[in-house]
């Protein structure tokens, strides 16, 4: 999983595939490479570890050039190493290619093109690609290119330059994400939108298994048999500006605090003024809602976290009954899935090859596939029977925080839509839904505006190096979410706990230096989690609770508490997350990680 991107112009290259490249880091930081086409020659910079070393030696060994590609690494085969970083040349050096994805074949084509006296510097699966190309190159570029692909099973998005043909960028597509930024007297190839806003916001979506003839003035699709296709072009809605920190420290605190915009755009156009919930925009129909009597959720990572508060949700509101799957399970485990069934697949980025994967497989089993999904045109929005997008904008720090506000308000308006439709909700129930769902991003704001109580809380337990966090029922995903973050940003050990699974296993854990973090708001289950407090305060642990305005008990309860205002149960997952956001961002900015990217992780993981 990598970034991609290419740029063919009146412009000097290097800027803009830098520019670029920056904008797609989040894809992947173990190296960066470009190469650009120059009075006949090619030439390429390139490095292991993040794009600043490429960016300084650039300023030491500029190249100039209006032909380049470029590629920032997230290692998949191969280690990070300056011989294994994109650009990967031929033989003659006369080829270069950037790669996203993965060749599954490659070991048996390196074997081929090395019995045929080609000669490799790398250990990755792209050289092949290379290599490939020269081996079927006559005069025509973009034949070689396919004739290359044509042999290779797995996935790409790829972007080549020969010195042969300087006029002209080739790139394809299968299974990883490719989309073209038309410009005047300009076109930008690149993994995502973001890469290109800078310089145009009139895109084209290149599909599976299609190539593209990139010149400064047009982009002419294939099919990889060859046949000429016709695809419009659309205009990109988002600003530049969004992808910018807007004087933030970090995207992930910019993130969390857009969070209350999210979710009044989210529920724009979706909740009517008479309090009704309109998803139309899925083309699902009524008969379709009636249909169903199972629901999966296959999903990864934060998007998980979401779909299991989704089970909770669906069964109490639809009376549906949900299985939820990790998506990289859900495929392995033969699961029993019909016509009858709806699979809903959630994920931010939409192109996470085990989401994708799962979805195809239910498809093929017959259901109905629905995507709560953040990127528009991405692949699974692609192979869905419907889509509802979440409107949470660019998310650029790793860890998932408004993305996953977004969900789950996408998972809310889908339970009582549902729910309603089925008669398991009266219409008092469903205006007081929609009363209250609409108030959310108000509270959301005056958590925010306690920041520094949070900030406070984590100046104390910045030093600890295991963390636990408790939750029941629909709280167990937040516990869970919350342990995510803190792993994820700030390298301290978390686990998130089911509150009544403490006493099997993790209580073995707690001392004085293990603080406990409890999800207590007002509501069925208060008690239970208060004598799981009781428990853990008997072995010496601090403990911290993240509770409901109003519960004046809770401080004889915990160590340290922070208040969210009072909601109904249902709703309150979501505003008990995000003190936990905060908590693992003040935590991690005050030990020092880089928030934004951090170590061994990457925004979208479009390998198994
Ligand atoms: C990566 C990211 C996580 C994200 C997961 C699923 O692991 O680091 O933040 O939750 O992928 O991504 P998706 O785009 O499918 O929601």
């Amino acid at each position: 999983m990598c970034g991609i991107v290419g740029y063919i112009g009146d412009k000097q290259a290097v800027p803009v595939l830098m520019d670029g490249l920056r904008r797609l880091e989040y894809r992947g930081y173990d190296s960066a490479g470009i190469a650009v086409l120059d009075n006949g020659s090619l030439h390429e910079s390139k490095s292991v570890g993040k794009l600043s070393i490429l960016e300084n030696m650039l300023k030491d060994h500029p190249l100039s050039g209006k032909v380049g590609i470029g590629h920032t690494r997230w290692a998949t085969h191969g280690r990070p190493s300056d011989d294994n970083a994109h650009p990967h040349s031929d033989c003659k050096h006369e080829i270069a290619v950037v790669h996203n994805g993965i060749i599954e074949n490659y070991m048996k084509l390196k074997k081929m093109l090395v019995a045929e006296g080609h000669v490799f510097v790398s250990e990755t699966d792209t050289e092949v690609l290379a290599h490939l190309i020269e081996k079927y190159y006559e005069d025509n570029l973009l034949s070689a290119v396919r004739h290359a692909l044509q042999n290779v099973e797995g996935s790409f998005a790829i972007g080549v330059i020969s010195i042969r043909e300087p006029g002209c960028i080739v790139a394809a597509r299968r299974y990883s994400p490719l989309v073209l930024g038309l410009g005047e007297g300009e076109n930008i190839l690149a993994s995502d939108i973001p890469a290109f806003l800078p310089y145009t916001k009139e895109a084209m979506l290149i599909n599976d298994d299609e190539l593209v003839l990139i010149t400064k003035d047009k982009a002419e699709i294939s099919t990889l048999s060859g046949e000429p296709v016709e695809r419009e072009s659309f205009q990109v809605l988002w600003d530049a500006k969004m992808a910018e920190k807007g004087g933030y420290k970090h995207f992930m605190l910019k993130e969390i605090f857009e969070q209350p915009q999210v979710v009044a755009d989210t529920l724009t156009g979706r909740l009517t003024d008479d309090n009704r919930i309109s998803l139309a925009e899925t083309g699902f129909q009524d008969e379709l809602w009636k249909k169903i009597n199972k629901v999966f959720i296959v999903a990864c990572g934060t998007a998980y976290h979401a779909g299991m508060v989704g089970k909770y949700l669906i069964e109490e509101i639809a009376r549906l009954p949900v299985e939820v799957d990790l998506a990289s399970e859900f495929r392995y485990r033969n699961p029993i899935v019909d016509e009858n069934s709806l699979v809903i697949a959630i994920s931010q980025s939409g192109e996470t090859a085990d989401t994708l994967a799962a979805a195809k497989e239910a498809k093929s089993k017959g259901a109905k596939l629905l995507s709560i999904c953040n990127v528009m045109g991405s692949s699974l929005t692609r192979e869905s029977d419907g889509v509802l997008y979440t409107r949470a904008g660019i998310e650029v720090g790793v860890a998932a925080t408004k993305t996953f506000i977004a969900q789950l308000i996408a998972l809310y308006l889908i339970s009582y839509y549902a729910g309603h439709l089925r008669g398991n909700v009266p219409e008092a129930d469903l205006n007081a839904f929609c009363s209250e769902i609409r108030r959310i991003p108000r509270y959301i704001d005056q958590i925010l505006v306690s920041h520094d109580e949070i900030k406070n809380l984590a100046k104390l337990f910045q030093k600890k190096t295991d963390f636990l966090y408790l939750g029941r029922n629909i709280q167990y995903p937040i516990a869970l979410e919350g342990a995510l973050k803190l792993k994820e940003i700030s390298y301290i050990h978390a686990e998130g706990y089911a509150a009544g699974e403490m006493k099997h296993g993790p209580i073995a854990l707690i001392d004085e230096n293990v603080p406990v973090l409890a999800i207590a708001p007002r509501g069925p289950n208060y008690d239970k989690i208060i004598s799981n407090i009781k428990e853990v305060k008997a072995r010496d642990a601090e403990s911290i609770g993240v509770v409901s305005d109003g519960d004046n008990e809770a401080q004889h309860h915990f160590d340290h508490i922070f208040t969210v205002p009072g909601t109904s149960y249902l709703l309150s997952p979501i505003l008990m997350t995000v003190p936990l956001q905060l908590l693992a961002y003040y935590i991690a900015d005050k030990k020092g990680t880089d928030v934004d990217q951090p170590r061994n992780l990457a925004k979208s993981v479009t390998v198994e």
